[in-house]
């Protein structure tokens, strides 16, 4: 493929990079988890995306059709421990085995913590800190039995440290994700697996907006609070998950990449216009 018809994440990559790797990205039909697909499936890995929705399939499967990439796409629901073991396990049969695991599916909705019910809590809970669970516990087991290696790749927040009103569900869940994280980055090292995360800040994607800043004077204010002016696009934030997934990051392990644009920074002794542009 061309360089300039490669998907945007990919393009600061060399060819290939990814051309003798399986990759299983959740959650990978949508948004940021489609980026990183893209991206990991035109630098020559074997990806299979597997989320709740066939519908969400169908995009990267067409796409992966009309470029010769090795696609594929599996319905799981991360909350449920066995599908997730049973998915695992078809995987592995079907591909040889699985070196990367992207833990990207989430749920998320603006909610104050008075009015969030144990269902609603439970849900988000179940999708972003069980489900990266389960598919690190089953894909992981499978790397360590192969010998190979691996890498585990777990999409934050920035809130997870900072927390976050309206979100406390989300929050808590990833800042469980970012233990977790540092918990497998040294307890799997001895077998060669690698884990790390992403804590993106806001960019945009559909389901963020419609979700957590639904109207175009929300996103406005919002995008004057970061210091780069601007939120990222979902491309900006894959290109950095590829760069930790490459053999380019063969000693960082454990590390949370922020890619908010500085918006996590501190800046209470300085008076607000110092954003870029403004
Ligand atoms: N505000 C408050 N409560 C909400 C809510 C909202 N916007 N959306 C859902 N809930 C509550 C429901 O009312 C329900 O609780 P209840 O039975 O006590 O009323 C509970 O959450 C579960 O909802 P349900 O729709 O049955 O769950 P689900 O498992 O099908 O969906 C969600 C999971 C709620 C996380 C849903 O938003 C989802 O599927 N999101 C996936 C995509 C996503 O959020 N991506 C993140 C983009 S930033």
């Amino acid at each position: 493929m061309e360089k300039e018809s490669l998907p945007a994440a990919a393009r600061h990559l060399a060819a290939g990079t990814f051309s003798d790797r399986t990759a299983v990205v959740t959650g990978g039909g949508t948004g940021l988890g489609l980026e990183i697909s893209r991206g990991l499936a035109a630098l020559g890995a074997r990806v299979v995306i597997a989320s709740r929705s066939a519908e969400h399939h169908a995009g990267l499967l067409g796409e992966g059709a009309r470029h010769g990439w090795r696609v594929d796409a599996r319905e799981l629901d991360v909350r449920e421990p066995t599908a997730v073991e049973r998915c695992a396990r078809e995987i592995e049969e079907t591909t040889g085995g699985v070196d990367m695991l992207v833990n990207n599916a989430a749920g998320n909705f603006l909610c104050p913590a008075e009015r969030l019910s144990a269902r609603a809590w439970r849900s988000v809970l179940g999708i972003v800190l069980d489900g990266t669970f389960y598919c690190s516990r089953y894909f992981g087991r499978q790397m360590i039995e192969r010998g190979e290696g691996g890498q585990i790749l777990n999409i934050v927040a920035t809130y997870a440290w900072t927390g976050m009103p309206g979100v406390v569900h989300s929050a808590s869940a990833k800042a469980g994700v970012l233990a977790m994280t540092r918990s497998l980055a040294v307890e799997w090292a001895r077998f060669g697996i690698r884990t790390h995360a992403v804590a993106p800040g806001p960019f945009h994607s559909a389901g963020a907006a419609e979700r957590l800043w639904p109207g175009e004077g929300t996103r406005e204010r919002m995008e004057r609070q970061v210091p780069l002016g601007r939120f990222a696009t979902a491309e900006e934030v894959a290109v950095q998950c590829l760069h930790l997934l490459s053999p380019a990051s063969a000693y960082l392990n454990g590390e949370c990449l922020v890619v908010d644009g500085g918006l996590s920074l501190g800046r209470n002794m300085w008076a607000p216009g110092q954003t870029r542009g403004s």
